[in-house]
This record gives C-alpha cells, structure tokens and sequence, in this order.
C-alpha cells in the first residue's frame, strides 16, 4: 500500500531539494532492482508480454538514476548509493503490485519535484524530470493494464 502524500514542500531550498533528489535516486535504485528481478522470475504464459516490458523498464530506471545523480552533484550535494528497501514474492500479481505501488509513490513525488525545481527557478532541471515523470507514466500504465486495472490517480 502507497504511503499518503505529504504536502508539496513549497518555501525549499537547494540543500532540501538535494535531499529530495536524493530520496528519489533511493527509489530508482529500488526500481533498477525490482525490474531487473521480477522481469526475469515472472513465470506463465499470462505474464510473458509484462516480463518483456519489465525488462525495459529496468534499463529506464537506470537511465533516471543517472540522470537525478547528475542533478545531485549539480547542486553541489553527493548522490546517495542506498536503495529503498526491495519486496519480494512468489507470487506474480504481488510482484506487479508491488512495482505499482512504487511507480505511483514515484510519480506523486517527480510532481512535487517539478514544482520545486520551479519555484527556484531550475527550470531545466524541471524539463529533465518531466521527461522521467512521461516514461513513470508510462510504466504505471503497463502495470496497470497487465493487472487488469484502471490506472489508479495518484492526485488525490
Ligand atoms: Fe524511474
Ligand atoms: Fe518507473
């Protein structure tokens, strides 16, 4: 289960978007680990096409990592090398679920980010990450559908 949302952090600093940063690379770490997992353990016939796309998603996650370490160092702060915390299951559907729940905590938190990135006026930084917040969507969408469920609005 998601955690609820905090309000979006308004009055920030670089030092605390740093940080911020710094909670999301945890999370691609988490990504970058659950994907390359799951995509290969995913067993049956059903879940061949979602297996595919895991794989995919993996190679994205790092690319976001890359990409959110580079905006760390920019803002004269170290990147983290910890990961959030990793589930596992024998079961298929907890492992999508799982992934789910992740993309849609990632997606609430990059909608945050954009908005801080341009309350202090880093607005390329903001462009960088809508274009991570795009491919999230999108794997939200893929875990929705090979659930069989709607695609839950994380805007609540
Ligand atoms: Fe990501
Ligand atoms: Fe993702």
């Amino acid at each position: 289960m998601a955690k609820e949302s905090k309000a979006t952090e308004m009055n920030i600093t670089r030092e605390r978007l740093a940080e911020l940063l710094n909670e999301d690379l945890s999370r691609e770490y988490q990504a970058i680990i659950a994907y390359v997992v799951y995509s290969q353990v995913l067993k049956g016939a059903e879940y061949m096409d979602i297996a595919d796309q895991l794989e995919i998603h993996a190679k994205q996650e790092l690319d976001h990592a890359l990409m959110i370490s580079r905006q760390i160092d920019y803002l004269g702060a170290m990147p983290t090398v910890t990961p959030k915390p990793v589930k596992t299951s024998d079961k298929a559907k907890d492992m999508l679920r799982f992934d789910l729940d992740n993309e849609n905590e990632t997606i609430r938190n990059y909608r945050d980010r954009i908005r801080q990135c341009e309350v202090l006026g880093e607005f390329a930084m903001a462009e960088q990450i809508r274009k991570i917040l795009m491919q999230e969507q999108d794997h939200q969408i893929d875990l929705a559908t090979a659930l069989g469920i709607e695609v839950p609005n994380v805007n609540k």
